[in-house]
């Protein structure tokens, strides 16, 4: 059975709503709307019992995952791509260990974290990106999650051109990924996938009309509706009113 380290990252949870990513320290707490937790009595706790707050309700003691991780410990300054579109990517892109991907623009890293994930240990992933804050942004935010290694973070204007060649896949978050298109076509190996995420269908028509003449194959054009449900004995079931709307399109192609 796992211990809780000093140090390490907790999720507490109500075992209804409430979830906080805290990390094991002595001397600091968390306070919620059902008490206060001294953090350092999760020190050599069992991963899965409960703690108790001062008022006596009970959090469970997690492990986070890769998920809570990411969306709780970055720091976003930029738009952030969500799960429903990078799951869909990933398997467009049909990465896994070892695959060589280029990236832009890195932005807070969100999407890096999980295609670096998606490749280590064994592939790399090259992620240009013009602003220099941004760069040391994802810089911080991969060490968070112990990514560093797998990614090349590259200051530099990816309309400029790819350096790199023999690549598997291509994923651009950036406003005109068109512009990238002649150059991705060089990079990208044989069966190699484009992958661009736009918030607009004028941007969607455009990259997806230069996709095809610049010679890519299989291009498609979707948007991915996610709607999460309420599931209540009591309540009955239905969709839930609040969550994430309009996120973007995604446009995929394979190179001949
Ligand atoms: C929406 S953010 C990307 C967010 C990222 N996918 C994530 O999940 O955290 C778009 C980023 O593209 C960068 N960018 C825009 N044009 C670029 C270019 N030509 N080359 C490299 N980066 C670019 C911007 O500076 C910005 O950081």
């Amino acid at each position: 059975m796992e211990k809780v380290k000093e140090g390490d990252h907790v999720l507490l949870y109500d075992g209804r709503k409430r979830k906080f990513l805290v990390k094991a320290e002595y001397g600091r707490q968390l306070h919620t709307d059902k008490g206060i937790i001294e953090l350092g009595e999760l020190v050599n706790r069992i991963y899965g019992t409960k703690i108790k707050t001062h008022l006596g309700k009970e959090f469970y003691i997690l492990k986070p995952n890769f998920e809570d991780l990411v969306y709780g410990l970055f720091e976003r300054k930029t738009q952030v791509l969500y799960p429903k579109d990078i799951g869909y990517m990933i398997v467009k892109a049909a990465i896994s260990n070892g695959s060589r991907v280029v990236e832009a623009g890195t932005g807070s890293g969100v999407l890096t974290a999980f295609l670096a994930r998606a490749v280590a240990p064994d592939g790399k992933v090259y992620s240009y990106e013009v602003r220099e804050e941004y760069i040391e942004l994802a810089k911080r935010n991969l060490a968070r999650v112990g990514l560093s290694e797998s990614v090349v973070l590259k200051n530099k204007d990816v309309t400029k051109g790819i350096e790199e060649v023999e690549i598997d896949a291509v994923f651009l978050d950036m406003p005109n990924p068109w512009e990238v298109i002649p150059s991705a076509f060089h990079s990208l190996k044989h069966g190699g996938v484009f992958l661009a995420f736009v918030p607009t269908v004028n941007q969607m028509e455009k990259t997806a009309i230069r996709l095809r003449e610049e010679g890519f194959h299989f291009v498609e054009c979707v948007e991915l509706m996610l709607r999460n449900y309420r599931v209540s004995v009591i309540e009955g079931v239905r969709p839930s009113t609040l969550g994430i709307r309009h996120t973007g399109y995604i446009i995929s192609a394979r190179k001949p």
